[in-house]
């Protein structure tokens, strides 16, 4: 059985002037999934969750959580937290500062805060005593998991994240993948999380809904996006080839990532050619063959 929608888009419609950022968005989220949104700049993933998040409300549609419509709760009201590509710390002040300010806003007593900062301390691997240390001087993957605890502080149901790990490198980026998947296994909460890298969707979703300019394309599991009937997933995993997936679950995600399970791989020219189209199309193609081969060695374990 599917597990229940916490958050639904029915005919959601976002404009701004005579622009229009988001047509007629129909989306189902689960509760306690991971899914992940990906599209090439500017085809509204922002704007869709900031509507979510309650910081901008929808022109047309309806939003509901847990089948009520929240079109007009203010952000402050909503359990939802989201985490900016930005960060957007206070740099001025310590790690817990930073991590127990949504506590703070809600009025928790200082015990309890202390506490709680502890306990996200240890649950994102930073050492206890980082608590007073000022956010310029941690590193950008440590700064990246204040970030994170500070969004998991006030226990949120929903968390989204928007591009948060694009600005680091990419043994970085791998590491924080993992996390962030062992955090959604941990606290079971749902996750909406935004990227430009299918591949990055790939490893840690359960579900991923591609966006284009301003609409969703498809929306499906890791398997489903694998079907060779579909032309977008196709066009978007760019090697010109459909994939075969044979297996289920890993070896199905292994094989999309190669990009020509059962295939004859395609020429250097043809290659060349799907990566130039996926340039154009603003997505970030896959590793080439040594990247893979790197990649397969690290395999996800989801
Ligand atoms: N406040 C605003 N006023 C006018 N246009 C806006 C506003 N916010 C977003 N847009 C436009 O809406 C479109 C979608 O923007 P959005 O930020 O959602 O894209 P995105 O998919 O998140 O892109 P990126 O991957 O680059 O972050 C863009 O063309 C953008 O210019
Ligand atoms: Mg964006």
């Amino acid at each position: 059985m599917a597990p229940p929608v916490v958050l639904r888009l029915e005919n959601v419609t976002k404009r701004f002037g005579l622009f229009t950022a988001l047509h007629d968005i129909n989306l189902d989220i689960y509760d306690g999934e991971f899914l992940t949104i990906v599209g090439p700049s500017g085809s509204g993933k922002t704007t869709m969750i900031r509507l979510l998040v309650g910081m901008d409300e929808p022109s047309e549609g309806l939003i509901y959580l847990d089948g009520k419509v929240i079109n007009r709760v203010p952000a402050n009201k909503r359990p939802t937290c989201m985490v900016f590509q930005s960060l957007a710390l206070f740099p001025h002040r310590t790690v817990g500062q930073n991590i127990e300010f949504p506590l703070k806003i809600r009025g928790v007593d200082e015990r309890r805060r202390r506490a709680r900062a502890n306990e996200l301390l240890d649950l994102l691997h930073l050492p206890r005593d980082y608590y007073g240390k000022g956010v310029m001087q941690c590193s950008g993957g440590e700064r990246q998991r204040v970030a994170l605890a500070r969004a998991l502080a006030f226990d949120p149901e929903i968390l989204f994240f928007d591009e948060p790990l694009s600005a680091l490198d990419y043994r970085l980026r791998k590491a924080l993948e993992k996390e962030l998947k062992q955090l959604h296994r941990q606290t079971g909460k749902t996750f909406v999380y935004i990227t430009h890298s299918l591949e990055e969707a790939m490893v840690m979703s359960d579900r991923i809904a591609i966006m284009r300019t301003g609409s969703i394309a498809q929306v499906g599991t890791r398997r489903n996006l694998c079907q060779p009937e579909k032309p977008l997933r196709r066009r978007i995993h760019g090697r010109g080839q459909p994939v075969r997936c044979r297996g289920p679950g890993r070896r199905a995600v292994s094989g999309a990532r190669r990009g020509y399970v059962g295939q004859r791989r395609p020429s250097r020219y043809r290659r060349r050619r799907a990566r130039h189209l996926d340039g154009a199309a603003g997505i970030r193609p896959f590793p080439d063959s040594r990247g893979c081969r790197r990649l397969r060695s690290q395999r996800p374990d989801g």
